[in-house]
């Protein structure tokens, strides 16, 4: 019998690509589904000098039913599926909810529906602890309440979830919603990692491209906040740390050891970090001095959050192993190879 074949949407982007070079290291086929709309054809050369095999890639968009359905039909001996294809800037989403609602939603109910008529069961599903907004306590646990969305784009997550609970209690389909943090770093290869097209909405490419000298100033949005030094508080994990948790919860699937249909977990350190911790932590590793300055909050921030992260580590079996050092020297090597690369 060959390798199991695992199909990855999205699986140039940023989370998606680190994600194929696990599977392929553990041993499965895996097929691609990315429309290149935040991503490059490149990552699959990259992801071949990493791993030594060219993944398979289709290149669509999975908004289109007919193509994801004939796909689908294709593929049927694929043993899962693991679902990352979605649009994710917060900001954007607020500009054109629509965009978001077609391409997150309907891309969602275009994999299911092939899925139930395929015979295909697995399916891990990327989700974000944006559906917590913030939360009462901290840190939060999975059965924290979902709160109001905040944008279009979090509410495309809660209304995901949703789907997936009633559409996995209507079929037997078996999903995993994995809440991710806030994923930062590349491979330590610096082969692949993150590629922000235009000016990048998150700290940490923006922290690198300051430094690099691509941006001038990195703006602090806000250092009022109720926390030790008045500046917001997130989970930053690794994200070779996030794609090894979808390998641990494909082999879930695969060997039948999920309790719920639907089962969901926090993908987080546990640790909170400042904005300021995040710049501290970079100008240590880098030995380079960051130019910032203070400027009013971004809507819609919340203050701090971090996850709970007990659940992941006993019952799925993962804990992330890497720290927030690690993370920004990772994410700061990667920079400059990219830098290299435009020279
Ligand atoms: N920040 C700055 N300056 C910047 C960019 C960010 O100070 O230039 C601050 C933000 O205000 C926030 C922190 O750095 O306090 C982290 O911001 P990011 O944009 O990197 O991440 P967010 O926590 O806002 O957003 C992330 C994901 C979203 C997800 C959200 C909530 O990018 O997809 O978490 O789950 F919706």
């Amino acid at each position: 019998m060959g390798n199991k074949k695992i199909l990855v949407t999205g699986g140039t982007g940023f989370i998606g690509s680190h994600t194929v070079v696990e599977l392929q290291q553990h041993g499965y086929d895996v097929v691609i589904i990315d429309n290149l709309s935040n991503s490059t054809i490149e990552v699959l050369d990259n992801i071949a000098k990493i791993t030594g095999i060219v993944p398979v890639f289709e290149q669509f968009d999975l908004a289109d039913a007919d193509r994801t359905t004939d796909f689908l039909h294709r593929h049927s001996d694929i043993s899962g599926i693991i679902h990352f294809a979605a649009f994710k800037a917060v900001g954007e989403s607020m500009e054109k909810p629509l965009h978001y609602y077609r391409n997150n939603v309907q891309s969602l109910i275009n994999l299911l529906e092939g899925m139930k008529n395929n015979g295909i069961t697995n399916l891990v599903f990327s989700s974000s602890c944006t559906v917590y907004g913030q939360p009462d306590e901290l840190p939060v646990t999975e059965k924290a309440p979902i709160k109001p969305a905040w944008s279009p784009y979090g509410n495309t997550k809660q209304m995901c979830e949703d789907i997936l609970k009633f559409t996995t209690m209507a079929h037997p389909i078996h999903a995993i919603a994995l809440r991710y943090f806030n994923p930062i770093g590349a491979h330590h290869t610096s082969l692949i990692g993150e590629l922000p097209l235009g000016v990048p909405n998150n700290l940490v490419p923006f922290i690198t491209q300051t430094a690099i000298g691509q941006r001038s100033c990195l703006s602090v949005f806000g250092n009022d906040y109720n926390t030790p030094d008045g500046t917001a508080v997130r989970d930053y994990i690794h994200v070779v740390d996030i794609a090894k948790a979808h390998v641990v919860a494909v082999e879930r699937m695969l060997n039948g050891k999920c309790k719920l249909d639907l089962e969901i977990f926090n993908l987080g350190t546990g640790i909170g970090y400042s904005v300021m911790d995040v710049i501290n932590a970079f100008e240590k590793v880098s030995g380079e001095k960051l130019n910032y300055k203070i400027v009013p909050r971004r809507p819609g921030d919340v203050e701090m959050v971090w996850a709970d992260t007990r659940f992941a580590n006993e019952e799925l079996g993962w804990k992330a192993e890497k720290n927030v050092d690690e993370m920004m020297l990772a994410a700061w090597n990667w920079e400059k190879a990219l830098a290299a690369k435009k020279i």
